[in-house]
């Protein structure tokens, strides 16, 4: 079925069928039901790929993750979607893996697929191939990752403060030697992470305290359940752990919960995102919450808005996070007990 067969059927122009699938506005309603009568009667379907042949640009953006099977990039990819529906367009989801290789083929299909744009949560640097694609003058946010100069947009949380809010809290309710579980440092989340943590520890001066990194090979929770037998299964266990996000930190609890330790008690959790997963876990998990369909929305309309205007002013929009205090972390520690008692 063409476009024609559709316009002879409707008994209209092939210009007034482009319209009705283009433009609708600009129609009577009565024009306009008579070619969708049409189209539904020969289950007529509109060649989108010829249509970017002759449009040059495609109706979708493009949201590259860094691991799609992680509620925060969900919540974010739901923010984005949103925001894509209300101006007419649909997201194209792609998954990085943290895997530089990955992220770019996935740039190169985007590119070929014409999409008006690209949000992408970088695997580590910006990479040659995002400034590339930029000189060609393809709009990309930064999502998750704050833009170095003001040349580019970018969405982000201010994660050196959620460090020090983490760390604040675990220090006011009488931790000392602190475990921090992250990784890849190479992750701009998990070394800011760290850095406010640091940054925390130094600047207590009621007492000496630790941060103890604990490095992991990825943010998920096996890596999680592997650094709680780490910490769990040795002699001088930390008293609590602040985790680099909330899958870790699920792990850590499993794992805690395995070893029979008492959760605040014997060993306090704290994650990072907020996901809707802490608030339900077996005891409920204290997190740094970031505004996740937030970033997801404000990204994409800052790339709709780069789109639409060539004098657009490019933004570095920076979210504060919040600690959300629960179970995992509520308890304030006997003054004097620095070191952890076996249980
Ligand atoms: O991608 C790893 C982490 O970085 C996510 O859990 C979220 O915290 C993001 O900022």
């Amino acid at each position: 079925m063409s476009v024609r067969d559709v316009a002879a059927l409707a008994g209209v122009s092939v210009g007034t069928v482009s319209n009705a699938l283009n433009r609708p506005h600009v129609l009577a309603a009565e024009t306009l039901e008579r070619v969708h009568d049409a189209i539904a009667r020969l289950g007529f379907v509109r060649n989108e790929s010829a249509r970017q042949l002759r449009a040059g640009s495609s109706t979708t953006l493009g949201l590259v993750v860094l691991d799609v099977t992680n509620p925060f990039f969900t919540d974010v990819a739901r923010g984005v979607e949103d925001a894509a529906n209300d101006a007419g367009l649909a997201v194209i989801l792609c998954n990085s893996d943290e895997r530089a290789d990955k992220e770019a083929n996935y740039l190169n299909v985007l590119e070929q697929q014409r999409v008006q744009g690209i949000l992408i949560t970088p695997v580590d640097v910006i990479g040659e191939r995002i400034v590339q694609l930029r000189e060609r003058g393809m709009p990309i946010v930064l999502l998750d990752r704050i833009a170095a100069g003001g040349d580019q947009c970018s969405v982000s949380v201010d994660d050196v403060h959620g460090g020090e809010l983490a760390l604040n809290h675990l220090l006011e309710m009488g931790h000392r030697r602190i475990a921090y579980v992250g990784g890849p440092y190479t992750l701009r989340q998990v070394q800011d992470r760290f850095t406010g943590a640091q940054g925390a520890v130094d600047r207590w001066t009621r007492a000496k305290a630790h941060l103890v990194p604990v490095t992991v090979s990825g943010l998920n929770t096996d890596a999680g359940v592997r650094a709680g037998a780490e910490m769990f299964g040795g002699s001088s266990r930390p008293t609590a752990v602040f985790c680099a996000n909330d899958l870790l930190a699920l792990g850590v609890l499993q794992e805690a919960v395995r070893h029979g330790l008492r959760v605040p008690q014997d060993v306090a959790i704290v994650g990072y995102d907020d996901i809707q997963f802490a608030a339900s876990a077996s005891h409920p998990l204290s997190s740094v919450r970031q505004p996740r369909q937030l970033l997801g929305r404000t990204a994409a309309q800052l790339l709709i808005a780069e789109r639409a205007d060539p004098d657009h002013q490019h933004q570095q929009v920076i979210f504060e996070p919040e600690l959300v205090v629960r179970q995992s972390s509520d308890h304030r520690r006997p003054a004097g007990r620095a070191k952890a008692a076996r249980p």
